[in-house]
């Protein structure tokens, strides 16, 4: 079809540039952020002079159908066209005749695609948010109902002490605490109008920006119309916080796909996300998570194409920019549809508390309450250490754990220990006196509950 820019100055393009050029497949879902645009800049130059109220209202009743025809499904958009902008444009003016061809004034569809970019990701901004609150309260929910649950907490994957389940599960939905600060931070910065900015340079037309960001709900409009139309720090942002979703859901997904092996078997996953095998009937696979974790490169994909098509840009807008939205687009559909799928999965999961507790058994992993109890006598701790250590040893050699050591045992390596020392390595013992802030001790977990209750309340 004609475009926007065809006539005698400019023939047309080939089938194959065209069909490369156009941009329509990727940005025809900003149909309804490109007619409120254009309302709110219609309305605008109305106010201003610009256009007659009579022409701004033949405007604004066609953009209403099409915003209606759109919604219902009666009018579709025609993939023929350059993109989403041409489209609205070319169809008001089939409804409204001359009219319609006021609506480009003192604008460019620079302007206009950034606005509608902004509109978009602010609404998918709130969107995930309200994922990850979901998310945060799955979490709470399976750490409430498993609280006393002890488990061996690992590092470099060894068992190293003992911990709540609870607060195993806790940390992540800290971080997923600190992605919603992240991408609600962006949207705030996100949600700055750049109508207005023109082709680059602003315009010679009397327009009130004030009032077109007002009617689209921006909190205020940028302030150079160069940077208006070439800023796309907003993407960046969002992607980079949604890059870091990625790695969290990726992370829990790693980890619940070891439990969900019959070597850890801490937890079973609900029929309702788990894949049988067309080959072994016995199985039970763990898709979702895996798929979440797989799904996580192509996150940070959208994240460095973004950047990469930045780079070295010169100002102001150029086609390269083009490419943000597929790349965009596909980061806040995948966080979307892994957040949605991750929730359920995890709220429904059932968690086998005795495989948890027996490997809670082994391991050793109140060697260092042992050490402590000494340490706590005034045994030096670097001692106390090595003391341990010769106990654990002596322990390995024998097939025993600590606790089976009888005490006479025990006073081989050091006078210091006494009957007492039994209940120091009694493993909830052991999470109970880690009192400290933020510790696993059931205070710091209640307080981590509640903190996290009313974070997602607000
Ligand atoms: N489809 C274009 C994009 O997504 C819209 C802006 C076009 N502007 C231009 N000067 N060609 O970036």
């Amino acid at each position: 079809m004609d475009k926007l820019w065809q006539g005698d100055l400019h023939g047309a393009l080939s089938g194959a540039a065209d069909d490369f050029n156009s941009s329509i497949r990727v940005d025809s879902r900003l149909w309804r952020q490109d007619i409120k645009g254009s309302m709110a800049h219609a309305a605008m130059m109305a106010a201003t002079g610009i256009i007659t109220g009579a022409d701004a209202d033949r405007i604004l009743s066609g953009l209403e159908t099409i915003l209606h025809d759109l919604d219902s499904g009666e009018l579709e958009i025609d993939p023929s066209c350059e993109d989403i902008h041409t489209f609205v444009e070319k169809t008001l003016t089939e409804r409204v005749g001359d009219a319609g061809k006021k609506l480009h004034t003192a604008r460019s569809r620079n302007d206009q695609v950034a606005t509608d970019l902004r509109l978009y990701l602010r609404d998918k901004a709130t969107d995930i948010i309200k994922l990850l609150k979901e998310l945060i309260g799955s979490i709470v929910s399976v750490a409430e109902e498993n609280r006393d649950a002890v488990m061996p907490g690992y590092t470099h994957l060894q068992r190293a002490q003992p911990i709540l389940f609870a607060h195993h599960v806790l940390a992540y939905a800290m971080m997923f605490t600190r992605d919603v600060g992240r991408i609600s931070d962006g949207a705030k910065r996100m949600n700055q109008n750049p109508l207005g900015s023109s082709a680059l340079a602003g315009t010679t037309f009397k327009i009130d920006r004030e009032m077109t960001s007002g009617a689209l709900g921006f909190d205020g409009y940028t302030l150079n119309s160069i940077d208006g139309v070439s800023d796309r720090d907003f993407c960046v942002e969002l992607l980079s916080a949604l890059s870091l979703v990625m790695t969290h859901l990726s992370r829990f997904s790693e980890e619940i796909v070891l439990w969900s092996s019959f070597e850890f078997g801490y937890v079973r996953l609900s029929d309702a996300f788990t894949t049988g095998s067309s080959i072994m009937p016995q199985k039970k696979n763990p898709d979702i998570a895996e798929l979440v974790r797989g799904k996580c490169g192509r996150v940070y994909g959208d994240l460095m194409a973004t950047l990469t098509m930045l780079k070295g840009l010169p100002l102001a807008y150029n086609k390269d920019m083009q490419e943000d939205k597929e790349a965009v687009f596909d980061a806040v559909d995948t966080v979307g549809a892994c957040l949605s799928v991750f929730a359920p999965m995890v709220s429904s999961m059932t968690v086998c508390r005795d495989k948890m507790q027996s490997a809670a058994r082994g391991g050793f992993i109140n060697a260092t309450d042992l050490a402590d109890y000494l340490a706590k006598r005034g045994v030096p701790f670097r001692e106390a250490y090595k003391t341990t250590g010769n106990v654990v040893n002596y322990c390995m050699k024998r097939g025993k754990t600590l606790e089976e050591l009888t005490l006479d045992e025990y006073k081989r390596f050091s006078d210091v220990f006494d009957g007492t020392l039994y209940e120091d390595i009694d493993l909830a013992a052991c999470v109970e006196r880690r009192t400290s802030a933020g510790g696993t001790g059931s205070a710091s977990v209640d307080f981590q509950i509640n903190y996290l209750k009313s974070f997602i309340a607000n």
